[in-house]
């Protein structure tokens, strides 16, 4: 028996991993699906676009929907988190409230991000309690965001099984074979989820990293991020391809001239793009996953997630980019940092590959201070610590002033308080 529980799977993006489930159903006999969710309507929305879409492809899967996150967690094999806590209503707060101190409004970098961990590190932390109760050997995979932080806290604060995912890897990976018109290269990738770079690329031992950084770098665009690319100086002087996620570091005034130029925030596109999502997914005689959901930036997350699912239960030992416990694989970051790069994937669990005589100084520093900053965010939304609260927006390079961030932190505070119960 196989089951996988879906946790805020009354999101609009659950097809996307029911469609995985089938196409991998010849390797993966997942016997049941639990669609769980707090959001009564969505849920039944959704799991109803879900059970059609099982039925069509012909599985016996059983798929049950429960808004019980104990019920949903029993027997569980596998536990996707891919929950929002106060929803998109909440992510337009973290988007619009920074632009009027002048701070980049991201739902994952600079202190939009910081506001969504805050929000959900207690979240999380609550699920796998009781995943530790009721599931204690099950695989907790999560791409709730911020990913990174959340695999931080989640990786040093609970003993269960965990993954953190993000569709970023194997988009850039993608990207990069495209624009060399290879495949099956051999890469080398660095970085803190959001924060990452490809600083290798080889084929048959010969090295592709020159032709890379001439045409690969902007291969790699995401539909939630209006893409300006990194221009060929950048590029050199980095010496790596940097995430799409990087232009928010790299071209900080340019970007933020542009989320304070939009009609509409990313959040609030959103939230119109799910509207009419559910509208479709209401459809009775719509067993498929629609097109429209491409619109949303979530591009191969599935892919992502299932064929993680399949790598460990099938034992396949395969190579894929996934937020774990660093674990010495990387000699300038600590032990217990979580860090995005390659690890060997089996049933056994994650084994990260190392990385010997890294010299890219550039991305370890910014490596080294943007997990600092992500270090206290956690001890802030575990321990509900303002003066930790401070140090990590005193220390992130979008925020930095004191003044601003303090009253940027006390607006926001405010605006998502019955979500921050740790303060
Ligand atoms: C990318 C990121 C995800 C993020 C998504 C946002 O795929 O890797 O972490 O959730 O974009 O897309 P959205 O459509 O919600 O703006
Ligand atoms: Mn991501
Ligand atoms: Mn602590």
């Amino acid at each position: 028996n196989l089951k996988i529980t879906i946790i805020g799977a009354g999101s609009t993006y659950t097809p996307e991993l029911i469609e995985g489930v089938i196409e991998r159903s010849a390797n993966l006999p997942v016997t049941e699906i639990a669609l769980m969710d707090i959001d009564q309507r969505k849920l039944d929305i959704v799991g109803g676009l879900c059970k059609r879409m099982i039925e069509n492809a012909g599985l016996k899967t059983e798929v049950k929907l429960t808004m019980d996150l104990n019920e949903a967690l029993e027997r569980a094999d596998f536990v996707l988190s891919q929950i929002r806590v106060g929803k998109l209503a909440c992510r337009i707060l973290d988007e619009k409230i920074p632009l009027k101190y002048g701070f980049i409004g991201q739902e994952t970098t600079g202190i939009g991000g910081f506001f969504k961990a805050l929000r959900t590190i207690p979240a999380l932390l609550n699920i796998t309690k009781q995943m530790e109760m009721i599931c204690p050997d099950a695989w907790l995979i999560n791409f709730s965001n911020p990913s990174g932080i959340l695999a931080q806290a989640l990786q040093n604060y609970t003993k269960i099984k965990t993954i953190g995912l993000c569709n970023v890897p194997i988009n850039m990976i993608a990207g990069v074979e495209k624009a060399l018109g290879e495949t099956n290269l051999d890469i080398e990738y660095v970085g803190l989820n959001h924060l990452s770079y490809i600083t290798g690329v080889k084929k048959e031992g010969k090295d592709l990293l020159s032709d890379a950084l001439l045409q690969g770098v902007n291969g790699q665009g995401m539909k939630n991020i209006p893409l300006q690319g990194f221009s060929s100086e950048l590029i050199q002087t980095i010496g790596a391809i940097p995430s799409s996620y990087l232009e928010y570091f790299y071209y900080r005034d340019d970007k933020l001239k542009h989320l304070m130029e939009e009609e509409k925030c990313r959040g609030e596109v959103c939230m119109d793009i799910e509207e009419r999502l559910l509208t479709l997914y209401k459809d009775e005689n719509l067993s498929v996953k629609p097109k429209e959901l491409e619109n949303r930036g979530g591009a191969r997350y599935s892919e992502a997630a299932i064929s993680l699912v399949d790598a460990i239960y099938n034992d396949k030992q395969e190579v894929h980019v996934v937020n774990t416990l660093n674990q010495g694989a990387l000699e300038f970051m600590a032990e217990d940092d979580s860090v995005e790069i390659s690890a060997v994937i089996g049933k056994n669990g994650v084994t990260p590959i190392p990385i010997r005589g890294f010299k890219n100084k550039h991305i370890m520093e910014l490596m080294q201070t943007v997990k600092a900053y992500e270090r206290h965010t956690v001890e802030a939304a575990i321990h509900g610590d303002e003066a930790e609260a401070m140090q990590a927006l005193l220390i992130h390079p979008l925020v930095g002033d004191y003044n601003k961030a303090r009253a940027c932190f006390n607006e926001m505070k405010e605006a998502h308080k019955i979500y921050l119960p740790q303060f």
